[in-house]
């Protein structure tokens, strides 16, 4: 494993401190990193949040959250007790600056160490959270701020946030999170690309015929459902994770990691995205809307029996087909399809390859498949390349499909650090790299708003899919028409 290196003294804030964000993610992410050693002594946790709460009263929160959120065997009682010591509690409303005191009593005399402002709240309050910041002093040259996702709803609003956030921050002290970009085999995707000479060559349009993106989920939209009406899978998905995969796939090699060389190049990706056009919508779009069924055994409700039986149209599936105008991609289309309540949660890059130009097996022909290469990002972290082999035997040339299989685990045998530890360390270290930059976020929404856009033109319909399956038959289609299909294992 790398070696650990501790971060500066901090002061972290999380806005919306007793939230889930904070307890399923923030929290367990700052515990481990903690117990490897990567947390000096003095750098301290706050959390702000409405409610009024004794110091007391947060750390016995804590305590039951992080039992039961830290894989089983994580939790260990010797370290609880001096991570906890790093644990504060403050209340702050997000619209009543004066009232800050306990924030700013407990900052006071820390102005030396990092100060970084972590918003797990909604959107909507992070303007006057980061006005509240400057009201009251709290911030300085050397501070950060991080801004959770989603980056509101549109263009429109995206650039709302940014312009407010942007009157009490400079651009780089802003850290946009998008956690795709803290999952190892995301990085991975980097290192496959730019630590082998093997790839480049090959990775273009002359040699690809096709690129497959899923990001799919069994579970459904839970406890979230309220907020996920109106929001639906293209802007929860999409707009972030899927194009952040797509920019670190389709992008021309950078001259170095540095934030600005990276993030150079994504950017161009998102502005040769080809705009899809209200009539491309009916064809290239599918929307889908899980209803009731049953996945492993268990019954589940459908998406509008769980908002209380409201009729719904907004899409828990959404699948397109992209083109990326430049010399390198075009013609090539990128197929993206994300969904909740689907078979698995499984997410995977697969690479179809062009056929061969001419087959030397004539009684064979149709046996020869293109080559597949299939980057899992979840579960089960690796990367499959399939290259046809001859069946061994006497006669005949059978030909089959065989995989050359790496999986990570296996090959380095150590637990994955999750996204958000990552990406804490990056924030806490200074290095917005693998965060994005504004431009990024306005380009991702400018092409994303053309597509609702298209929706609502062509009343693009929502089709009911039945739960544990690969989504609504249309997703299918849209492949067949181009002669393709989604490869899929069974
Ligand atoms: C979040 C979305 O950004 O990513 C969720 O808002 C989704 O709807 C989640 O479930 C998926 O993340 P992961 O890391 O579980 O693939």
């Amino acid at each position: 494993m790398a070696q650990l290196v501790p971060v500066e003294p901090f002061d972290l804030i999380i806005f919306g401190g007793t939230g889930d964000l904070a307890m399923r993610k923030l929290l367990p992410a700052l515990y481990h990193r903690d117990c490897d050693g990567q947390l000096t002594p003095d750098s301290r946790i706050i959390a702000a949040s409405r409610g009024a709460l004794s110091r007391d009263e947060y750390l016995a929160v804590v305590e039951t959250s992080l039992r039961s959120n830290l894989t089983e065997g994580d939790f260990d009682d010797a370290h609880w007790a001096s991570f906890r010591k790093r644990l504060h509690y403050a209340q702050a409303d997000a619209f009543s600056h004066d009232d800050w005191n306990e924030l700013v009593e407990l900052l006071n005399g820390h102005d030396d160490c990092v100060r970084v402002a972590y918003l797990a709240t909604a959107p909507s309050l992070f303007g006057s959270i980061a006005n509240g910041l400057k009201t009251n002093r709290l911030i300085s040259d050397s501070s950060r701020i991080v801004l959770e996702k989603p980056l509101g709803r549109d263009l429109d609003s995206a650039r709302e946030i940014n312009n407010a956030v942007g009157e009490c921050f400079r651009e780089d002290q802003i850290y946009r999170i998008d956690h795709y970009l803290g999952k190892e085999t995301v990085q991975n995707l980097l290192a496959l690309r730019f630590g082998n000479s093997l790839f480049e060559p090959l990775w273009r349009r002359s040699a690809i015929d096709h690129v497959q993106f899923t990001v799919a989920e069994d579970l459904g939209v839970g406890g979230r459902v309220e907020f996920y009406d109106g929001v639906g899978a293209l802007r929860d998905m999409v707009q972030n994770h899927l194009l952040q995969l797509v920019c670190l796939f389709a992008m021309e090699p950078p001259s170095s990691l540095d934030q600005n060389a990276v993030r150079d190049e994504k950017i161009k990706v998102l502005r040769s995205l080809k705009p899809i056009s209200a009539e491309d919508a009916r064809a290239n779009t599918v929307r889908g809307q899980y209803g009731e069924g049953a996945i492993n055994g268990s019954t589940v409700s459908g998406f509008s029996e769980e908002l209380s039986n409201k009729s719904s149209t907004t899409e828990t599936f959404v699948a397109l087909k992209l083109e990326i105008e430049n010399w390198r991609w075009s013609g090539v289309p990128f197929y993206l399809r994300t969904g909740k309540r689907l078979k698995a949660k499984h997410s995977e890059i697969v690479v179809q390859f062009q056929d061969v130009p001419h087959s030397i097996f004539p009684e064979q022909e149709f046996n020869v498949s293109p080559n597949l290469l299939r980057i899992r990002l979840q579960p089960d972290e690796g990367v499959q390349l399939s290259v046809m082999a001859k069946e061994p035997g006497p006669g005949g040339f059978d030909l089959r499909p065989v995989s050359l299989d790496l999986s990570f685990a296996e090959t380095f045998g150590i637990r994955y650090p999750d996204a958000y530890e990552r990406l804490l360390m990056e924030v806490l270290r200074g290095n917005p790299a693998l965060f994005m930059r504004r431009d990024e976020v306005e380009a991702a929404w400018e092409w994303i708003d053309g597509i609702i856009e298209g929706w609502q033109v062509s009343k693009q319909k929502v089709e009911s899919y039945v739960p544990g399956t690969w989504g609504p038959a249309a997703s299918a289609m849209m492949l067949d028409r181009d002669g393709r299909a989604w490869h899929e294992d069974d």
